[in-house]
């Protein structure tokens, strides 16, 4: 049987950070010190839709991203992470909240102090920080390690500022919109803000229904949909392929900069405003072959399909479950992972083999989790298989000459909080 990459129990990730820390900076054990953290996610379904004001599926994982943080009297930010490190020693690095600027910060402090910049940005009395950083998210997985460390933060800034937002959903949504512009505006990734609503908003034992359409109030953004895969025998496998993935590098905006395109060409402020209006009608495919006629060209056509069937497939996948029918949703999966390789362009070689191969175990549907072009896949597994479909997709891998896949189970968690 392969390993599985266990998640950390939260006594485990705040000794590391706990310890960590004191050996960065002195006195762990102060009162000062307290440890926050927050969860990757998988998405069950519903990709490339949030930039679309459409309908996503996530649940937070077990694998959480920790920190240790001390607050400062003056405007300073070190910080330093467990997974940076120069001759096995974490790597500290020193900003000054007062200088931050878009565009100013690189690599993984941005999301940090983007973050801080983002509140105070809001208005928020965001002070200095002594802070170090463990994970157990895998890192470039698509299993939004990032998110995971602005969340994290998000809430611990968020309590020594006194600002209370963490305690109510509505101020979630908030340190979301935080989360998203330190994203977005300092580490220049245009995503969509799904990954981050994951981690602040999930609660255990539920999938999230995230409705990204931007006019919605704060507590019509999200529905707890009970996700109880153990009673229903079966499990959530995730593969992360450990195939490179990049969102930043121009593939992910040109999708979303396409969609745009096309949505200003239907007259439409979103796609979501295509497909809603597809729905009511009860189209059967016509009306969207119609308004696909209207595209200039077949990429955009292939695009605007993909988003308005996905949709449509989030729908349909949340109706199964909330109708104790969990076990169907395998068609849905692969059909999105159709979409997502032959419509949207997003997959590659290792996610298809990952999830033909486990379906080819036994799985129920598999299909490509996050932005793709590379990162993870998910397969809906009965529980008594999963190492049969694990050891199958390892098999895969092998013999196409991929690099082993990394494999979890995802069981839904709880969002970001104070840890200890
Ligand atoms: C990445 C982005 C999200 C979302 C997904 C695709 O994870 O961060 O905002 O767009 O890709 O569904």
């Amino acid at each position: 049987m392969t390993a599985l990459h266990e998640a950390w129990s939260d006594e485990d990730g705040v000794a590391r950070v706990r310890e960590l820390f004191g050996a960065t900076f002195g006195g762990a054990g102060d009162d000062a010190v307290a440890v926050w953290s927050a969860p990757g996610r998988v998405n069950l379904i519903g990709e490339h839709t949030d930039y679309n004001a459409g309908l996503c599926l996530p649940v937070a994982l077990p694998h959480r991203t920790f920190v240790a943080l001390r607050r400062r009297d003056d405007t300073l930010v070190r910080i330093a992470s467990a997974q940076e490190r120069v001759d096995g020693t974490p790597q500290l690095r020193e900003l000054d909240l007062a200088d931050v600027t878009p565009g100013s910060v690189e690599g993984w402090p941005a999301c940090v102090v983007g973050v801080a910049w983002a509140l105070r940005e809001a208005g928020h009395d965001v002070p200095g920080f002594d802070a170090v950083v463990d994970s157990c998210v895998p890192y470039g997985a698509g299993l939004s390690s990032s998110a995971a460390i602005e969340s994290a933060f998000a809430v611990a800034l968020d309590e020594i500022s006194g600002t209370g937002l963490a305690a109510s959903d509505a101020g979630r949504v908030e340190l979301v919109a935080a989360c998203i512009r330190a994203e977005n505006e300092m580490a220049g990734a245009p995503t969509g803000g799904m990954d981050q609503g994951a981690s602040l908003r999930c609660s255990p034992g539920t999938a999230l229904l995230l409705d990204c359409r931007p006019e919605l109030a704060a507590d019509e953004t999200a529905t707890h949909v009970p996700f109880d895969l153990d009673a229903a025998g079966l499990a959530l496998l995730v593969i992360d392929t450990r195939a490179e993935h990049q969102l930043a590098d121009g593939q992910y905006a040109q999708r979303r900069s396409t969609c745009e395109d096309a949505a200003r060409t239907l007259g439409v402020a979103h796609l979501r405003e295509l497909a809603d209006s597809l729905d009511a009608q009860g189209d059967a495919g016509d009306g969207l072959a119609a308004a696909l006629e209207r595209l200039p060209d077949d990429v955009s056509r292939a695009r605007v399909r993909h988003v308005v069937t996905e949709i449509g497939r989030v729908r349909e996948f949340v109706a199964l479950v909330s109708d104790g029918r969990t076990a169907e949703v395998g068609p849905l999966m692969d059909a999105s992972h159709a979409s997502l390789r032959d419509d949207y362009e997003v997959s590659c070689a290792e996610l298809d083999v990952a999830v033909e191969a486990a379906r080819a175990a036994g799985a129920l549907g598999a299909r490509m989790t996050g932005g793709g072009f590379g990162g993870s896949a998910i397969a809906l597994v009965r529980a008594d298989v999963v190492d049969a479909v694990g050891d199958a997709v390892v098999a895969a891998f092998a013999d196409a000459g991929f690099t082993a896949p990394d494999l979890l189970v995802a069981t839904a968690s709880a969002s970001a909080d104070r840890s200890a």
